[in-house]
C-alpha cells in the first residue's frame, strides 16, 4: 500500500467526447483489453484510496453499469450538466459528504497511459513539500488545446491559463497542464467555492484553484513528468489507436525485459491482462488477449489469436485461434486449428492441422492430429483419433457428449455420434459411424461390406477411356501369365 494514502481520488469522467463521433461514450472505449476509465480507475487504486469517485455526465447509466460490473467499490457521481471540471469535483466532493481531510488527486478518465508509479511519485512529492496543491505538468512538443502552466521569474507556478482564454506570449509555453492533481482536501473544497466563470468557456475551471490557493499565500507545486506520453489524452481515435501503440509497446518491453521473446514486437498485440514465463517465444502475427498465459519455453505464433487461454510450459501453438482453452505441457496445436470454448488439451497432446474441438477434455499423450471435429467430449490418455473424424454431438435440439478411453485407435473417417461410450484399448474402422457403446477392447466395424462387380466398366461404359485402361490393365497380366 502506499505511504501516501489519498483520502479520496476523483476521476473525471462525465464529457460527451464528441470527437470520437462514436455512439459508445468516450471513456468505455478500450485499448488492451481495458475501457479508459478502466485504465485510469486501474492506476488510481494503485493508491489505496480511501474513497475512488468516478464523476459520470453523458450515458452516464452506461459508465455507471460499467464501473459496477468491473471495478466493484468505485462510487459515482453525478454532473448533470458539465460546467466544467472545477463544477465535476465540486459534485464529487458533494458526493462525499464533507471535504475530505488529507489528499484528494483528481485525474481524467480519457488518460489511460498514467501509470501508478506517476500518482504515487505525485502524492510523494505533494506530502514531501507540504503543498496545498500539486500539479503534475510535462514538456510537450505541441501544447496546443492544453492548459499552459505560468511560472514567474523564480520558477514557481503561478497559474494555469487554458489555450482560449491565453495571451500569444502563453500560448508558447510548452509545459502544460496533464490535469492530473493532488491537493488538500479541506483547502480543495474552500477553493471549489472561490472559483469564477468568466472565461471564454464560461465555465468553472478547476485549474482556476491553483491560482486561488497562491494568492490566499499556501504553496502551490508542480511536478514534471517523465514521460510526456504518459499523459495523453484521448479526444478522437486516431488518438485512441496512438494509445493502444504505446501502451502495448509499454506491455510488450516490460515481458522482453522479463525474459520474453517478442520476434517482431510491432505485430503482436497484447491485453495488460496477459502474463507469461520466462522463455516464452511470440512469433509475429500474434494477439494475445484476455487473462491469457503463456507459460516457460512455450511457443506461440506465428498468426494466431488466444483469448483466456493457458498454454503451459513448452507447448507449440501455431496459426491458432483460441478461446477459454488450457494446452497442456509439451502440446503441440496447429496449424489452422481452431479450440473454441472449454477445450482442456493433456500434456504431450496434439490438435493437428484443420481440427476444430470444443467442450472438449483431451487426456495427455491423446492425439486428434487431421482434419476433425471434436465437440463435447472427454478422450482418455494415449488414444489416437483417425483423420477426418466428428463427433456428431448434435441431433438438432440437444448437445450429447461422447466418451472415448485410454489407448484407443479408432479410424480414419468415424462418425461417433453421441451420446456413445469407447472402451479402454478399443478400435474402431475406418469409415465407421458408430452409433452403439464399444466395450473395451473391442474392434468396432460399422460400414457397408465391399462387393466388387468385375467388367462393370466394360459393359456399362464400352468405349471409355476408363474401359480401355481396364482392357489393357487385363492384357497386361493376361501378358505376364
Ligand atoms: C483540461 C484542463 C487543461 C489540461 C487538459 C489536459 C481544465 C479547465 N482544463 O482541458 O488545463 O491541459 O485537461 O488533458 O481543467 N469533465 C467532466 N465534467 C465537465 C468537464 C470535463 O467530467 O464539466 C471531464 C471530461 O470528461 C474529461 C476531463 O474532465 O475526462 C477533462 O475535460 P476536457 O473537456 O477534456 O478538458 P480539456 O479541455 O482537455
Ligand atoms: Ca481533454
Amino acid at each position: 500500500m502506499s505511504a501516501n494514502r489519498p483520502a479520496a481520488v476523483v476521476v473525471l469522467a462525465a464529457g460527451e467526447g464528441t470527437r470520437m463521433k462514436s455512439k459508445t461514450p468516450k471513456v468505455l472505449h478500450e485499448i488492451c483489453g481495458r475501457s479508459l476509465v478502466g485504465h485510469v480507475v486501474s492506476a488510481a487504486r494503485e493508491l489505496s484510496p480511501e474513497h475512488l469517485v468516478v464523476v459520470v455526465g453523458h450515458a452516464s447509466e452506461q459508465v455507471e453499469a460499467h464501473l459496477a460490473a468491473e471495478y466493484a467499490g468505485t462510487r459515482t457521481a453525478f454532473q448533470a450538466q458539465q460546467n466544467g471540471t472545477g463544477h465535476a469535483v465540486r459534485m464529487a466532493l458533494e458526493e462525499l459528504g464533507q471535504a475530505p481531510e488529507g489528499t484528494v488527486v483528481v485525474v481524467c478518465g480519457d488518460t489511460p497511459l498514467l501509470s501508478g508509479e506517476t500518482l504515487t511519485a505525485l502524492a510523494a512529492a505533494h506530502a514531501a513539500d507540504g503543498n496545498a496543491v500539486t500539479v503534475l505538468t510535462a514538456e510537450v512538443p505541441d501544447s496546443t488545446g492544453y492548459g499552459r502552466i505560468v511560472r514567474d521569474e523564480t520558477g514557481a507556478v503561478t497559474a494555469i491559463v487554458e489555450h482560449k482564454d491565453a495571451t500569444d506570449e502563453q500560448r508558447a509555453i510548452r509545459e502544460i497542464n496533464s490535469g492530473v492533481f493532488a491537493f488538500d482536501g479541506q483547502l480543495l473544497a474552500d477553493a471549489l467555492g472561490k472559483v469564477r466563470t468568466d472565461n471564454s468557456q464560461g465555465e468553472e475551471y478547476l485549474t482556476d484553484v491553483l491560482g486561488i490557493l497562491r494568492e490566499a499565500g499556501h504553496r502551490v507545486g508542480a511536478s514534471v513528468a517523465a514521460d510526456h506520453r504518459e499523459i495523453l489524452g484521448i479526444n478522437n481515435r486516431v488518438q485512441l489507436a496512438e494509445a493502444r501503440r504505446l501502451l502495448n509497446e509499454r506491455l510488450l518491453e516490460r515481458a522482453m525485459l522479463a525474459g520474453v521473446s517478442i520476434v517482431d514486437p510491432a505485430s503482436v498485440l497484447v491485453d495488460v491482462t496477459v502474463t507469461f514465463e520466462q522463455d516464452a517465444i511470440v512469433h509475429p502475427g500474434t494477439q494475445l488477449l484476455g487473462a491469457s498465459h503463456i507459460a516457460e519455453g512455450a511457443e506461440v505464433g506465428p498468426n494466431s489469436r488466444l483469448r483466456d487461454t493457458t498454454v503451459h510450459a513448452g507447448a507449440r501453438v501455431d496459426n491458432t485461434v483460441a478461446e477459454d482453452a488450457e494446452i497442456g505441457a509439451g502440446a503441440k496445436v496447429g496449424p489452422y486449428t481452431y479450440l473454441r470454448p472449454g477445450t482442456r488439451l493433456g500434456a504431450k497432446s496434439k490438435a493437428g492441422a484443420y481440427v476444430e474441438m470444443k467442450n472438449a477434455s483431451i487426456g495427455e499423450g491423446t492425439k486428434v492430429p487431421h482434419l476433425s471435429y471434436v465437440g463435447d467430449a472427454t478422450i482418455g490418455d494415449h488414444t489416437n483419433i483417425g483423420a477426418a473424424s466428428v463427433f456428431v454431438n448434435y441431433d438438432g435440439e440437444a448437445k450429447h457428449h461422447t466418451t472415448i478411453g485410454s489407448h484407443c485407435r479408432t479410424g480414419a473417417d468415424n462418425m461417433l455420434v453421441a451420446p456413445v461410450t469407447v472402451g479402454d484399448g478399443a478400435y474402431t474402422a475406418a469409415g465407421s459411424v458408430i452409433t452403439k457403446d464399444v466395450p473395451a477392447g473391442a474392434l468396432a466395424v460399422a460400414r457397408g461390406q465391399q462387393r466388387n462387380i468385375e467388367g462393370w466398366v466394360a459393359r456399362k461404359r464400352p468405349g471409355s477411356a476408363a474401359a480401355q485402361a481396364a482392357t489393357a490393365a487385363a492384357e497386361v497380366v493376361a501378358d505376364e501369365n
